[in-house]
C-alpha cells in the first residue's frame, strides 16, 4: 500500500511558491533539500512535480557504481535527440558518455562552456525543473556545471537533493559546492529532519485501517525507526500481513538500525545543535538556518554562539569545517526529548 506524503506540507508549499517565482521571470533559482538518508528528499521532489507538473524537467544523478565526468548531463542527456544542440558532435560523446569518444580536444574550460550551452538549449524559452538528484555523489565537472548553472539567467528551478557533506567522496567539495548554491540570492535551503511521532503514527494509522494502532504502539514504532520515512515503510512492508504489533515485535535487520553513535569523544551537543551544525556544514546562513529548521534568527544566533563556545572553534567557518572534516553526526537521531 502507498504511504501517503506527511509532514512536509511547509516544505512543499515553499518549493510551490519558488517554482512560482521562476515561473514569473527571473533567473536560475537553486532550492536544496538535504537530509540523511531516507529522510524523503527525492519524494518532496516527486510530490512537487507531481503538483506543479513543469513542461520541462532535465532530471540527472550520479552513477553509483563508477562516477565519471558529466554524470549529471549525461543522465539528463540519454535518451533524448540531441541533434539539434549548439554542440559540436565530438564534445557532445563527451558530455554524453558515449562509448566512442575522440580522443580528448576540449580543455575543461571549453567543455563546461558547452554543457552550459547544452543546458540552456534543452531548457529553451522555459520555464522548467532542473532536478540534481544526490549531489553528495557527483563528480567534480557535474558539481562545477551546477554551480555555474546556478549563476545563469536560466528560467528555471535548480532542485538540488543532498545527504550532509560528509556522505560525499569529497566532503569539502560538496560542502563547498552546497554553500555555493545556498547563497544564490533567494535560495531556498531545507534541512529534513525525521518526523515527529505525529506523523509516524498518522502513517501507520493509514496502513491499517481497520486496526488503528494506539499512541503507545506509534510512539514504539517512532522510536525504533528514528522518525526516518525509509526505515518506517520498510518495516511497514516487512510486517505487511500481520497486525500492527508485529511493527513493534519484527526483529530490524542490521540496515534498519538507527546508526550506532561514534565512539570518538565529541563535545555534548543537543539536538538542536547538531541540527544547527549540519546545516553551518551545508554553508547555510542563519537565516536559511532559521527557516530550514523553523526557528528564529535570534535563536540561531545563541545556538551558534553555543557551538562555538563548545567546540572551541574560532568561527562559524571553522565550525562547519571542523564538522565536514571529523564527519561529526549532526540531526541522525530525532530529538526524542523535544
Ligand atoms: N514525508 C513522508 N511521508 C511518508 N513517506 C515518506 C515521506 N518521505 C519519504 N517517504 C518514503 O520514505 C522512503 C524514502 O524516501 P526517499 O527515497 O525520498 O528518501 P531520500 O531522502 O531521497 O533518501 P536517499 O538519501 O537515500 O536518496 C520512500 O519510500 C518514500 O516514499
Ligand atoms: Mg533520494
Amino acid at each position: 500500500m502507498a504511504v501517503p506524503m506527511v509532514g512536509r506540507a511547509a516544505a512543499l508549499d515553499e518549493l510551490r511558491q519558488a517554482w512560482q517565482r521562476v515561473d514569473g521571470g527571473g533567473g536560475c533559482l537553486p532550492a536544496v533539500l538535504t537530509g540523511e538518508p531516507g529522510t524523503g528528499k527525492s519524494a518532496l521532489v516527486g510530490a512537487l512535480l507531481r503538483d506543479v507538473r513543469p513542461g520541462t524537467v532535465l532530471t540527472g544523478a550520479a552513477r553509483l557504481h563508477s562516477p565519471a565526468p558529466y554524470d549529471w548531463l549525461a543522465a539528463v542527456l540519454a535518451g533524448r535527440d540531441t541533434g539539434a544542440l549548439p554542440v559540436p558532435p565530438d564534445a557532445l560523446a563527451w558530455l554524453a558518455q558515449r562509448p566512442d569518444v575522440p580522443r580528448e580536444r576540449y580543455t575543461p574550460e571549453a567543455l563546461l562552456r558547452l554543457a552550459v550551452a547544452a543546458v540552456r538549449a534543452l531548457v529553451g524559452a522555459g520555464p522548467a525543473v532542473l532536478v540534481v538528484e544526490d549531489l553528495h555523489a557527483l563528480d567534480p565537472a557535474s558539481l562545477n556545471l551546477v554551480g555555474e548553472l546556478a549563476a545563469t539567467d536560466l528560467p528555471t528551478l535548480l532542485l538540488v537533493t543532498s545527504r550532509p557533506p560528509d556522505a560525499a567522496e569529497s566532503p569539502q567539495l560538496a560542502a563547498r559546492s552546497l554553500a555555493r548554491l545556498s547563497g544564490v540570492p533567494g535560495a531556498v535551503r531545507q534541512h529534513l529532519g525525521a518526523l515527529e511521532a505525529g506523523h509516524v503514527a498518522q502513517i501507520i494509522a493509514h496502513a491499517y485501517p481497520d486496526a488503528p494502532p494506539s499512541a503507545q504502539l506509534a510512539s514504539a514504532v517512532w522510536q525504533r525507526t528514528g522518525g526516518n520515512p525509509y526505515r518506517l515503510t520498510e518495516l511497514l512492508a516487512m510486517a505487511a500481513g500481520r497486525g500492527p504489533q508485529a511493527l513493534v515485535d519484527e526483529p530490524l535487520p542490521g540496515y534498519l538500525q538507527p546508526a550506532a553513535p561514534d565512539q570518538a569523544p565529541e563535545p555534548e551537543l543537543t539536538a538542536r545543535e547538531r541540527e544547527v551544525l549540519g546545516c553551518l556544514a551545508e554553508g547555510m546562513s542563519n537565516k536559511q538556518i532559521a527557516r530550514a529548521l523553523e526557528i528564529s534568527v535570534r535563536t540561531v544566533t545563541v545556538h551558534v554562539s553555543n557551538l562555538l563556545r563548545k567546540t572551541g572553534a574560532s568561527s562559524r567557518t571553522e565550525v562547519a569545517l571542523r564538522a565536514v572534516r571529523a564527519g561529526t553526526r549532526a540531526d541522525r537521531h530525532p530529538s526524542v526529548h523535544r
